[in-house]
């Protein structure tokens, strides 16, 4: 039996113009970024989970999506449904009670990390806030985060160092990705998790999520590298100007895209030789 962790129907996001520069002069009428989307992601064969890329240039709505999932843009049309509730019919405590089931790797890890906060007390943030950091639990989970820091390869010497200071771009966004982790949720939403790393550490990461959903976490992994979304999903939907313009099995579409955007992202992957 699959259960069903995500259902996304006719979702819509519209973005009100920022500025308003002249009182009688509106900016604009803002920008959809996402347009009537639809997909489900459910969980896997047995007990494994699933993963599923969203591919898309700069701006097509990626970061948009993943938001709306967690519940933190408001849908202005459709719905989106978390393991059976709807986002928009949640009360506060629903809401909370999702949003703890699921991780979130953010695209700007230098933007969403306090500047004062150690690599270790940055990982270990989510678990005294949910588990407590007193006692049993305070131990359960500083031992949890250091075993997720040398899964992912974060030198031991930096895991008092400052995560906005002290660590390259690379490092701080395994952070990120550790901090994600801690709680082991159920469904992780992972925003180009590996864009700065360099080819091993990439791999190294690419590997700790894969066992993740191995071992039953669902994954939704944002990326403008389709070579990427083939290697670590069998499912993938591309986004164009917030419209979803193909979807279906990432080996295919990397084989016989018959979107002309899928074809252009292709034509323009680099090549050596
Ligand atoms: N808070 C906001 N207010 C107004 N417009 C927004 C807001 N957030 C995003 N947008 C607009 O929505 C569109 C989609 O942005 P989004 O960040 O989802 O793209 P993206 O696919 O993640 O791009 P990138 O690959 O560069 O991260 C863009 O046109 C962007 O300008
Ligand atoms: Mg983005």
């Amino acid at each position: 039996m699959t259960h069903l962790n995500v259902n996304v129907k006719d979702l819509g996001v519209h973005f009100k113009g920022r500025y308003r520069l002249f009182k009688f002069k509106e900016r604009g009428d803002g920008v959809w970024a996402l347009k009537s989307l639809s997909f489900s992601l459910a969980n896997g064969e047995g007990s494994k989970g699933t993963t599923l890329s969203v591919v898309g240039e700069s701006g097509s709505g990626k970061t948009t999506l993943l938001r709306a999932l967690l519940g933190l843009v408001p849908p202005t049309t459709g719905d989106v449904e978390l393991w059976g509730n709807s986002v928009r019919a949640m009360t506060d405590e629903q809401r909370l009670a999702a949003r703890r089931r699921c991780g979130y790797v953010p695209q700007d890890p230098y933007s969403s990390l306090p500047p004062t906060l150690t690599v270790l007390s940055a990982v270990l943030e989510p678990w005294s806030v949910v588990r407590g950091r007193r006692g049993g639990e305070g131990e359960k989970g500083l031992a949890k985060a250091k075993e997720l820091l040398a899964e992912l390869k974060l030198p031991e010497e930096l895991w008092n160092a400052r995560v906005r200071y002290s660590l390259s771009g690379g490092q701080r966004q395994r952070v990120a990705v550790a901090r994600a982790l801690i709680l082991e949720p159920e469904l992780l939403l992972c925003d180009e998790p590996t864009a700065m790393q360099d080819v091993s550490t990439r791999g190294e990461v690419l590997e700790v999520l894969s066992r993740r959903v191995a071992a039953g976490m669902s994954m939704i992994l944002v990326t403008h590298d389709l070579l990427l979304a083939r290697y670590a999903s069998t499912r993938g939907v591309v986004l164009y100007k917030g419209e979803i313009v193909e979807s279906g099995d990432t080996a295919e579409l990397l084989e016989r895209p018959s979107h002309s955007y899928t074809r252009a992202l292709l034509a323009a992957l680099p090549r050596l030789g």
